[in-house]
């Protein structure tokens, strides 16, 4: 079985949750993408519901589905929230961010009732850190940021750590769909996931990370022999 297959299963397993009327945040990434198909289905087959987007890529593939979209700030109820992730640890903690829409999907995660993370097995890790960290940082002045950044975890006791900005194919750096910089973190092991991410907050110019801490309620892992759900 592919990790696309996987991928699908784990979606799959999040779509039966959903219930009519529901408002339900849409993540980012090519997990979130079996969800948004398959809910199309349950909505072609009857299903309303209304979706909430974390992306603009997101939004797109939405209402080609054929789901009703609500703008993020026309509504202040979201019922659940599914997203995919870059790496999950026992403790249900998370590195996003792998698709740029860091902030939007942790604004949704954060306003959902209930967040449920979708992934194949692979993103299950021991420790988080192998999946270099996103962090988000505004574009004003932000050489001063990323030296800030990268004396926070030099501080922090990350020697070897690597802070750069995410390049593109198409120009100097990635812009996120809220005009931000992102800068992949690659430093290998997180032993503190919390002080890392409060410390990387309190930087002036940092906007947000893809830690994402205490905020999953319940991760459905799909591996060859079946669905875990992780509660
Ligand atoms: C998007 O910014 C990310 O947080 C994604 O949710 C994450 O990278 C997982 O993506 P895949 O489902 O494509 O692995």
């Amino acid at each position: 079985m592919s990790a696309d297959d996987l991928k699908r299963q784990a979606a799959a397993a999040a779509v039966a949750l959903i219930e009519p009327d529901m408002i339900v945040g849409l993540g980012t990434g090519s997990t979130s993408a079996h969800f948004i198909d398959l809910l199309g289905e349950r909505v072609r087959g009857g299903l309303y519901v209304a979706g909430v987007p974390t992306s603009e890529e997101t939004a797109k593939k939405a209402s080609r589905a054929g789901i009703d979209l609500i703008e993020p700030d026309e509504t202040t109820t979201i019922d659940v929230a599914v997203d995919g992730t870059d790496e999950v640890d026992g403790r249900k903690q998370l590195i996003k961010g792998g698709g740029g829409a860091l902030l939007r999907e942790k604004i949704i995660a954060n306003a959902a009732k209930r967040f449920v993370v979708i992934a194949d097995a692979s993103k299950k890790v021991a420790e988080l850190g192998a999946f270099p960290l996103p962090v988000e940082i505004d574009r004003f002045s932000y050489a001063l940021t990323v030296r800030a950044v990268r004396e926070a975890l030099a501080g922090l006791g990350y020697k070897n750590a690597d802070a750069r900005l995410r390049a593109t194919t198409v120009g100097p750096a990635f812009i996120s769909d809220g005009g931000n910089f992102i800068l992949d973190c690659r430093l290998g092991r997180i032993a503190d996931a919390p002080a890392l991410d409060r410390a990387l907050k309190a930087i002036p110019g940092v906007v947000e990370t893809g830690l994402f801490i205490g905020l999953a309620d319940e991760v459905f892992l799909a591996g060859p022999a079946g669905v875990e759900r992780l509660t």
